[in-house]
């Protein structure tokens, strides 16, 4: 397969917007040491087994047949997979589902769905949702994947436990068959449960944190259930890791985007980095690419320790519907934003606007054309008119929307994030910050251990 996804930054150039708002060339590639010295930070971290990431586009053809086997063992007869994961342990896998299946997938009938089941990824913890979601569902025709890596997440572990006691009470002594637990080779109470209870489990490796997971079983397991081609979703990301091999900044777009994203921040005052698709189903890879760039850039201290309160604010927006309604402020607003639009050429469906009525309107300007070319027209019209007011804008050029493409898509952003972590000095892989909200919650439920952080809330809520 060929079909590479073109990186375009002349949207960002001083010829494009002019010199107050855009970059130089030369001051583009001036990074290129600092570069140099952020990827052999990175490789250093590699080849320490601490960065696992950039390893899985290469995942073994027997571990492929792994996951896709147990896949298609585990749901054979099922009507539904629920996956119970939150973060990066839910956020791949749903931006694979819907990028490949379409968002409407488990609207679609069993035909449609060519036999695969439904796949509902039930994230949050809104307990009205997770009610409706379980009586929507058939327990001896449900198959639970329960995902966390630490194995111990507050929410997934609630809705695991609620969900083992739906499949106990219907289905007695084969609840076990119904259940894949994704975690920790060896650490964490959902192994520990997984062993006793007799789960079919996989492993995320050790050296994978959750937002960098979707390319483990964390990804992988739920795609291969609805019939997702993972080993090409692998062959797209070891595309890009090809892609992206040497530090060069004229040869690796992902380093490449990393620094025009860094030095518009640090340089140009524009911390916000919108990413903005034009077809619905990449608009959940935009939430995965929030989360990563968010949790992995957003840090308190730097890697010496020194308090720096870094970090670039992610937004997901969607074209053509934010047009109505974030593109005023794109437009108009601060110059405080990079934009970078995913440019889909072809989709795997498309309509004419018909003739349907017998008179003339205003509106004759629209048969004749169809709906992907008033999709395409109004991307690049806005690119234009974001030109024309000095906004900075990227393209990612797609041919179209597969599993390679998307191997391709997560690679970039994970290489991108990574690389622009380093070059912020902060770690990229670490979430010191959501821990503090963590131990409150475990004070307040109880937890054995955790009885300061209760006794510190009641104090501040008295
Ligand atoms: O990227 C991360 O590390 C987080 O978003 C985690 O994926 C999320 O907190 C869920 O953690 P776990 O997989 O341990 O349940």
């Amino acid at each position: 397969m060929t079909h590479e996804v073109a990186y375009e930054y002349t949207g960002v150039l001083e010829e494009a917007i002019g010199a107050e708002q855009g970059l130089t060339q030369k001051e583009i590639f001036s990074f290129q040491p600092e570069v140099d010295a952020a990827h052999q930070t990175l490789m250093a971290w590699r080849e320490r087994g601490d960065v696992g990431f950039l390893d899985l586009p290469f995942t073994s053809a027997k571990q492929i047949e792994d996951i896709t086997a147990k896949a298609r063992e585990k749901s054979r007869g099922m009507e539904a997979c629920l996956v119970l994961g939150i973060g990066g342990s839910s956020l791949g896998g749903k931006a694979l589902r819907d990028a490949l299946k379409t968002p409407l997938y488990n609207e679609m009938g069993k035909e449609n769905r060519k036999g695969y089941p439904k796949l509902y990824f039930a994230e949050n913890i809104d307990p009205e949702t997770f009610v409706a979601l379980l009586g929507m569902l058939r327990p001896d025709k449900t198959l639970v994947v329960v995902i966390s890596k630490s194995g111990g997440t507050a929410e997934t572990m609630s809705q695991f436990l609620i969900a083992m006691d739906w499949l106990t009470k219907n289905l007695g002594n084969s609840t076990a068959n119904h259940v894949v637990a994704i975690t920790d080779p060896k650490k964490g109470t959902l192994r520990e449960i997984a062993d006793k209870e007799g789960f079919e489990t996989l492993d995320i490796p050790r050296n994978v944190g959750g937002r960098f997971s979707v390319l483990t079983p964390v990804g992988l397991f739920p795609a291969a259930v609805i019939g997702i081609d993972v080993k090409s979703l692998l062959e797209g990301a070891a595309a890009m890791a090809k892609r992206c091999e040497s530090a060069d900044l004229k040869t690796n777009p992902a380093y490449l985007n990393a620094v025009i994203h860094y030095a518009y921040d640090a340089k140009k005052g524009k911390p916000l980095s919108v990413l903005m698709p034009y077809v619905d189903s990449l608009l959940s890879f935009a939430d995965w690419y929030r989360q990563l760039y968010a949790e992995s850039l957003g840090k308190r201290f730097d890697r010496d320790g020194q308090e720096v309160f870094r970090g670039p604010t992610p937004i997901r927006a969607l074209g053509t519907t934010d047009q109505h309604s974030q593109l005023q402020l794109y437009m108009e607003g601060p110059f405080n934003k990079v934009i970078t639009f995913i440019r889909t050429k072809t989709f795997r469906s498309d309509v004419k606007i018909p003739a349907s009525l017998s008179y003339k309107t205003a509106l004759d300007y629209l048969p004749g054309h169809s709906l992907g070319q008033l999709n395409g027209f109004e991307q690049m019209a806005t690119t234009h008119a974001l030109r024309k007011n000095h906004r900075p804008t990227l393209t990612l050029s797609i041919e179209k929307i597969d599993a390679f493409t998307l191997g391709q898509l997560f690679y970039f952003y994970e290489l991108q994030v990574a690389l622009q972590g380093v070059l912020y000095h902060v770690n990229p892989f670490d979430q010191p910050g959501v821990e503090l909200g963590k131990k409150l919650t475990y004070g307040l439920m109880g937890r054995k251990g955790y009885e300061e952080y209760a006794k510190e809330l009641d104090q501040a809520f008295e």
